[in-house]
């Protein structure tokens, strides 16, 4: 099918009790991700980023407007659909350890959820690719056989993204995926995501609070405040001609994994 494969018209999010102060978190925010590309969402703490994130994988309540993914509209869809839509649409945490079952080895992590998805008949099976999903994000065999505590953060985050790239995820949306792991590790991290895009055709969307990270990772970013879209367009449009000031303000704030993608790049360059 042609066309974006998220498209997403006049998205509104608000929280809050019947009778309590409503917070309007995302105030009518439009946009589309095209297949195989990377959409960076930057914005300041509380700009509604994480909300949005979730409103477009249907994880929120109220929620108005229109979310489109492979022209179905997800706000619309029912049991089964939904079902689909969840293995084909998934989010990657910012804490990896969070997202793992602490008790199962990380081969099991694989299979468990290759069963419970139906797409392997038995556990003997479904440990037997699970090797194969674990070097699809660079580890080797020998990992299957780690609990989540014998594995460090990014190895952690590789795992959840081998759990989400098994059972058939095409899109990920990824909430600060490197947030909480060391700096020499967060470029790795951010890289491999790139090379899914690049090699398996995974369409993104990528949020953080970095624009120069942006630059390296995004063909298209939005920069949220107060849950509204003040500025858009490709990265380097934005980086030359930061119109807003808030996306000045970001742009001199730029912590240290920048440095790291530089390098990666440089050295891809030569
Ligand atoms: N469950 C909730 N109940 C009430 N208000 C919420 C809830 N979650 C978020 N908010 C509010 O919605 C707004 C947007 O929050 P959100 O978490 O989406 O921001 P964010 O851009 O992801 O911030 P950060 O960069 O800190 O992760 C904030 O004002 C926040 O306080
Ligand atoms: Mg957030």
């Amino acid at each position: 099918m042609s066309g974006p494969l998220l498209q997403v018209d006049s998205l509104r999010v608000t929280y809050g009790a019947p009778g309590r102060r409503v917070v309007e978190a995302v105030r009518g925010v439009s946009f589309e991700v095209l297949r195989g590309r990377c959409l960076g969402v930057v914005g300041e703490s509380g700009s509604g980023k994480s909300t949005l994130a979730r409103a477009v994988l249907g994880l929120e309540e109220r929620v108005d407007g229109r979310i489109e993914f492979d022209g179905r509209e997800v706000l619309r869809m029912g049991r089964a659909e939904i079902r689909a839509f969840r293995r084909r649409a998934q989010m990657v945490f910012q804490d990896p350890m969070g997202s793992l079952n602490p008790r199962l080895k990380a081969g099991a992590a694989l299979a468990e959820v290759r069963r419970v998805h139906g797409l392997a008949k038995t556990r003997r099976e479904a440990a037997a690719q699970a090797a194969d999903w674990l070097a699809t994000v660079g580890l080797d065999a020998a990992y299957a056989n780690r609990f989540p505590h014998e594995l460090s953060g990014g190895q952690r985050q590789r795992v959840n993204l081998a759990r989400a790239l098994c059972v058939g995820a095409e899109f990920l949306i990824a909430d600060e995926p490197v947030s909480a792991l060391d700096v020499s590790v967060q470029a790795q991290i951010l890289n491999l995501l790139k090379s899914l895009q690049e090699t398996r055709g995974i369409t993104w969307l990528l949020i953080g609070h970095d624009l120069a990270v942006m630059r390296q990772m995004a063909d298209e970013v939005l920069v949220m405040k107060e849950g509204r879209i003040v500025e858009r367009g490709p990265v380097d449009e934005v980086l030359a001609r930061p119109a807003h000031s808030y996306t000045k303000e970001l742009l001199s704030a730029a912590p240290s994994v920048r440095q790291a993608l530089d390098r990666r790049a440089a050295e891809r360059a030569v």
